[in-house]
Order: structure tokens, then C-alpha cells, then sequence
């Protein structure tokens, strides 16, 4: 009778927790350390948030590198990024759209995004065991060359919210919404969760990874022999303050956004992820039973204040105008 329930402990007691969290943007500019490590500048604008390790190039364990991060949890030192959005004027020029914070944060976080580490799905708690990414580990989801609406469709975490304020989540759209959005635009990416168990990354940053969920924050099938091993479902929403551009739309009707590559329909929407939680960390979260704001405060995450958050960032290595309105996207042909 002892040893049965032990067991049954055992097996019911890990793997509970889900992780919701702001983090304020540490920069933005043309650094792509996952894809295109070595160059500067890459080859497209992105937003990123996360620890202060981030560069050029990024190798080995990202935990033991970093001295502050963007994030509310004090010790994810990881990076997460994604394009960055672009009004285009009927007048040929661009101009950076602005990033807002997103509802359920504490005030005063400084654009960046909000991140989830979730188990079953957004309103459940999982009951098997999530295991923790390991150091070294990256992944990308999506695809800049995807162009066209079916593929887009296929990638089911991947999508587009016209928002009316803050707190609409649907309809989620598969491209650009083709009306101006009277509260702004959210992009949503959802990572894949299984993994093959063996690699870090992948020549494609992601093979070695399986989706099985059918989307959004649905709950996730098993996952498949192929890729074994269950980790923390990672999502991002990066809310877009478009507003300012509602009254410049083109008289025809056309979207006028594009993202940082060159993409006016939205088809090719994609994100990045260098994990650099600190030792066990992420670990210990999962095999907690919190939710959201409740694994602050040690419980079992160290946490930190907004103000923290905000004061972290990394220089910026390319140093071009970003802000001002362009002729051409950075680092795009005319
Ligand atoms: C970024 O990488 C370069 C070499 O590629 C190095 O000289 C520099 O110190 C690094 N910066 C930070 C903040 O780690
Ligand atoms: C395009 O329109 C914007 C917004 O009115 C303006 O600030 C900018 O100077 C214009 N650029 C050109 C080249 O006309």
C-alpha cells in the first residue's frame, strides 16, 4: 500500500505548472544569431526580448551568460524574437509600427512581448511530465519564404488578431487583417512541443521539433515516436500599436503592412528561441503546480520588478535608422 502510493505521487505529483510572463523589449535591430549567425547585420529587422546574452552569435549554455534580462523571471536569460511590423505609406515610405504592452501585465513594461510556457493547454495544467529544454537548445517556427494562403493556413500557431482593444483573441487569422484595426494588430506564434530527444537544434532549426496541436492554445495530441519527448508549449504575442496609421490606409483598400522581410500579406510570419533558463530553473517551474503570476516570488521562479525589466538592454551593433520614415526596409533591395 506504501509503495503504490508513493508511486502514484510520484507520477501525479510533477508537471503542473504554466508560465505566462512579461517581458519588455531589450532591442531592436539586424541581429539573427539563430539563422544567420556571424552576420552583421542579418538580413531583416527583428524585436527581441530576453536575457543580455544575446549577439551576433550565441554557443553553449545562455543561462551562465547573461546579467539581466527583459523578463519577469529574473533567471530566464532566454531570447525570443521575431520580424518587426512596418507601415507603408501610399506616399512609397515606411515607418516602424510602435509594440505596446500586452493586458494581464503589471504597467509600465517597455513594448517587448509576452511569453508562455504552458503544459495541456491555456486554461489546464497538464498531468504528465514536461520536460525542461536543455542548454544550447534553439528553434524556430515558420518560415519567411512561406507565400502563399494555404501554406500559411498549415502553420496552425501562426497567426494574425485584428484587435478591438487588448483583450480581443479572435478571430485568429492566418494573413494581415484587410481593414485598419481600431485597438492594433497581435501577432501569435506557437512553438511546437515535441522533441526528437537527442538534438539541440537542426539544420533547419526544426525538425528536431513536432507539432501536435491543432491550434492555438488547444490542447496538444501525443506526441509521436519519432519525437518523444514532451516540453513546455512556447507561444509569444507581440501586440502591434497601429492606430496611428488607421487614417493613412491607401484610398483602394489594400493592406498597408508589411513585415520587416518584405511581407504585405503576412503568409511568411515566423519566430525564433535560444533557451537560457539559469541551472534547473525551468525545471523546478514545471515540475511545480503554479499558475502565471503565482510562480513569482520564489515560488519557485525569482522574479523581478517592471523597472528591472526595463533597464536591461544590449547595445546595438548595426546602428541604422529604424525610426525615422525610410525609403526601403532595412537591408531589403529597392
Ligand atoms: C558579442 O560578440 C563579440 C564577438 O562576436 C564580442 O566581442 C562581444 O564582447 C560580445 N558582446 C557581448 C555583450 O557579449
Ligand atoms: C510620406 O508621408 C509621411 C506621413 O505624412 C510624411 O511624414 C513623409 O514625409 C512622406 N514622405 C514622402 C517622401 O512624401
Amino acid at each position: 500500500m506504501m509503495k503504490w502510493l508513493s508511486i502514484a505521487l510520484a507520477l501525479a505529483g510533477p508537471s503542473q505548472a504554466a508560465l505566462r510572463f512579461g517581458c519588455s523589449t531589450l532591442s531592436i535591430q539586424r541581429l539573427d544569431p539563430l539563422v544567420e549567425p556571424g552576420r552583421l547585420p542579418s538580413s531583416h529587422v527583428h524585436q527581441i526580448v530576453g536575457g543580455n546574452a544575446f549577439n551576433v552569435t550565441m554557443e553553449g549554455d545562455i543561462g551562465e551568460q547573461g546579467s539581466c534580462t527583459t523578463c519577469t523571471f529574473s533567471e530566464d536569460f532566454s531570447n525570443y524574437w521575431t520580424a518587426v511590423l512596418f507601415f507603408k505609406h501610399p506616399n512609397g515610405t515606411y515607418k516602424r509600427v510602435p509594440i505596446m504592452q500586452n493586458s494581464a501585465l503589471p504597467n509600465g513594461i517597455n513594448g517587448g512581448m509576452t511569453i508562455y510556457y504552458t503544459q495541456q493547454d491555456f486554461f489546464s495544467n497538464g498531468n504528465q511530465k514536461i520536460t525542461a529544454f536543455k542548454p544550447g537548445f534553439r528553434m524556430t517556427v515558420g518560415s519567411p519564404t512561406t507565400n502563399n494562403l494555404n501554406d500559411a493556413k498549415g502553420h496552425v500557431g501562426l497567426r494574425f488578431v485584428c484587435l478591438t482593444d487588448k483583450n480581443t483573441r479572435f478571430p485568429e487569422l492566418p494573413d494581415f487583417p484587410t481593414k485598419p484595426c481600431k485597438g492594433g494588430i497581435m501577432t501569435v506564434h506557437h512553438f511546437p512541443s515535441c522533441w526528437d530527444g537527442k538534438n539541440l537544434d537542426s539544420p533547419d532549426h526544426q525538425s528536431h521539433m513536432y507539432n501536435t496541436a491543432k491550434e492555438a492554445f488547444s490542447p496538444a495530441g501525443p506526441c509521436p515516436a519519432s519525437h518523444p519527448v514532451r516540453m513546455p508549449q512556447v507561444a509569444y504575442e507581440t501586440l502591434w500599436d497601429t492606430t496611428q496609421f488607421n487614417n493613412m490606409w491607401p484610398k483602394d483598400g489594400s493592406n498597408p503592412f508589411v513585415l520587416s522581410y518584405g511581407d504585405n500579406k503576412g503568409y511568411g510570419t515566423h519566430a525564433d528561441y535560444v533557451f537560457g533558463w539559469k541551472g534547473d530553473s525551468l525545471q523546478k517551474a514545471m515540475d511545480s503546480s503554479c499558475m502565471f503570476n503565482a510562480c513569482e516570488n520564489g515560488r519557485p521562479l525569482k522574479s523581478q520588478n517592471v523597472q528591472a525589466m526595463n533597464k536591461c538592454a544590449v547595445k546595438n551593433m548595426v546602428n541604422e535608422d529604424l525610426d525615422s520614415w525610410l525609403k526601403v526596409l532595412p537591408g531589403q533591395a529597392m
